[in-house]
């Protein structure tokens, strides 16, 4: 179809500087020739899991809505669409009902299944009886329960042969299902967590932050906290029951994860920040920072990520304010916190994590 733009350059702009990361796979390129194959153009197109823009900005000349989960996602999408002069941007979430109902759509597979199964009840709600829905992921990535769950939606769950190492799932005739209730409920110390489902870490709190929160320091002088990557809140909300008073930042990269602490922590001290960095805050805000910080971005593992979110966290910091973060041993931070803070001690540490609090 004449509708599909050539030559695009697509980055990946996230915060990584690894330029050998590409910005798109033979799973995206699949998608597009699935588009190119239709012979009747969709009237309303809906892509989600489009982490950098690869198909948003191929497809632009569709008007597609692209259903965001993450800042960064965002970021590089506009990114990408203004570095190839391309306009008109229609941008949602999977949260949010969609003004025209979609007849096609198209899945880029995240890795969680939780959030394969939100982004499958998003187009039930916001689609046609007649909806053709094409999902896309590397075969080595492939589950049965990609089927599994797509025939809870759909009558029929076709798959495709292999090209270059990727395949993808067709989706059609839309099965009437009644809504289902996206959040699920954790219960952890005197508190339950609500969480959209998707959102890290699934049906539990993660063992490394409830280690870190039994072993990290909180003083009286901790006055304006940040909880960097803060997932649904868990952290913030043990800091606010210790210290009511304290002024508490919640920044997270996920939109289900900030929809989510938003409702586990508020109150007049407390603010949350839909980002993924921290150029937002001036220099020297904070007294300390804590965080579980990510490392797993899908199928890759990059830590450059959080070593440059460890810089941020310096510049952000008051002098005399501390970093304390959780990790897994075998990631070995401390090599690179120490060239970055000119303290840095094991608060604790077992077989499997380790806490750092790093001074300024
Ligand atoms: C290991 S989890 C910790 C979540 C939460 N603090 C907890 O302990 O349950 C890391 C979180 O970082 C988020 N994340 C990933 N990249 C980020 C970035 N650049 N900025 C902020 N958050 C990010 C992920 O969405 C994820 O929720």
């Amino acid at each position: 179809m004449a509708t599909i733009k050539t030559q695009l350059q697509i980055q990946r702009h996230d915060l990584s500087t690894d330029k050998s990361l590409r910005a798109h796979s033979a799973a995206d390129e699949l998608l597009l020739k699935r588009v190119g194959a239709l012979e009747t153009k969709p009237k309303s197109l809906a892509i989600y899991h489009d982490r950098f823009g690869y198909l948003t900005c191929h497809l632009q000349k569709l008007s597609p809505v692209a259903i965001l989960t993450e800042k960064s996602q965002e970021k590089a999408i506009l990114a990408n669409a203004s570095a190839n002069d391309l306009e008109g941007r229609r941008f949602s979430n999977p949260l949010s009902p969609l003004k025209k109902k979609l007849d096609y759509a198209l899945i880029k597979a995240p890795k969680s299944l939780a959030l394969f199964q939100v982004f499958l009840e998003h187009i039930a709600h916001n689609s046609t009886a007649k909806v053709i829905v094409e999902v896309a992921f590397m075969t080595r990535h492939f589950t049965p329960k990609l089927l599994s769950i797509s025939n809870q939606y759909f009558e029929n769950v076709e798959q495709s042969k292999a090209e270059k190492k990727a395949r993808t799932i067709t989706l059609t005739g839309k099965k009437q299902v009644p809504k289902q209730d996206i959040l699920d409920v954790i219960n952890y110390r005197n508190d339950s967590y609500k969480q959209y489902w998707g959102v890290f870490s699934a049906k539990h709190i993660d063992y490394a932050t409830q280690y870190f929160l039994d072993c990290f320091e909180l003083t009286p002088e901790d006055k304006v906290i940040l909880d960097l990557a803060s997932g649904n809140g868990v952290i913030g909300k043990e800091i606010q029951r210790e210290s009511p008073d304290t002024e508490i930042h919640l920044l997270e990269d996920s939109y289900l994860a900030v929809e989510s602490a938003k409702l586990n922590i508020d109150g007049p001290n407390v603010h949350h920040h839909y980002d993924n960095d921290l150029t937002n805050f001036k220099n020297d805000t904070f007294d300390l920072i804590v965080t579980n910080p990510p490392f797993h971005f899908e199928h890759e593992i990059n830590v450059k990520i959080p070593i440059y979110l460890f810089k941020e966290c310096f510049r952000c910091l008051k002098p005399g304010g501390n970093l304390q973060l959780v990790s897994n041993t075998h990631l070995n931070y401390k090599t690179h916190l120490t060239k970055i803070f000119p303290s840095v001690q094991v608060l604790a540490e077992n077989e499997k994590f380790v806490v750092y609090k790093c001074v300024k």
